[in-house]
């Protein structure tokens, strides 16, 4: 066999040999009474925006289209998931002391203003989760005025 064929093939058995290795799914299907909608008051605009742009990170329901089951896409979401909710988790949000969900907010605000979220690399793949100038606008507001709502409780 020609050596280019032979690596080929190669390749091929090891595409097919990931597909097996197939990461847990982060999916509970729970509003828990932690939720961020317990917390502050979320729109339904802003926490439609939410669920298609930052959830799939950043809470306990990602949703998956097909090609998150091919790997190595898979894997890859499954790190940006497991970093993401480490940082911050609208699931459960609720539970974080005020402090916290304060400085989440901001940052909230602040990752959206510079761009940094969602993440570029999710957004090349996941089209419907690019944010137009309005919907960050809409989202940098509500994260401001949430935050303004603690800091009336916990200055
Ligand atoms: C593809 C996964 C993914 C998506 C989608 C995503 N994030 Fe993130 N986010 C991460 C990861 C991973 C981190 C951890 C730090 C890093 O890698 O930048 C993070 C970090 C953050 C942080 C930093 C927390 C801190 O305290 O500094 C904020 C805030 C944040 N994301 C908000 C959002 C918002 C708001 C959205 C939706 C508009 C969003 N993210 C969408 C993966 C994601």
């Amino acid at each position: 066999m020609h050596i280019f064929k032979k690596i080929l093939l190669a390749l091929l058995i090891v595409f097919i040999a990931i597909q097996f290795v197939q990461p847990a799914r982060n999916k509970n299907g729970l509003v828990e009474p932690v939720d961020v909608t317990k917390a502050v008051s979320v729109p339904e605009n802003v926490k439609m925006i939410l669920q298609t742009a930052c959830y799939d990170c950043h809470s306990n329901n990602t949703n998956y289209p097909w090609y998150t089951y091919v790997q190595p896409v898979g894997w890859i979401l499954n790190n940006h998931i497991i970093n993401g909710k480490k940082e911050l988790n609208f699931s459960d949000f609720g539970s974080y002391p005020i402090r916290r969900q304060q400085s989440k907010l901001k940052a909230i605000a602040d990752q959206i203003k510079d761009g940094e979220m969602p993440l570029y690399s999710y957004t090349i793949i996941h089209k419907n989760a690019r944010l137009s100038k309005e919907q960050k606008a809409l989202l940098t507001d509500w994260a401001q005025k949430a935050k303004d709502s603690l800091d009336k409780i916990n200055p």
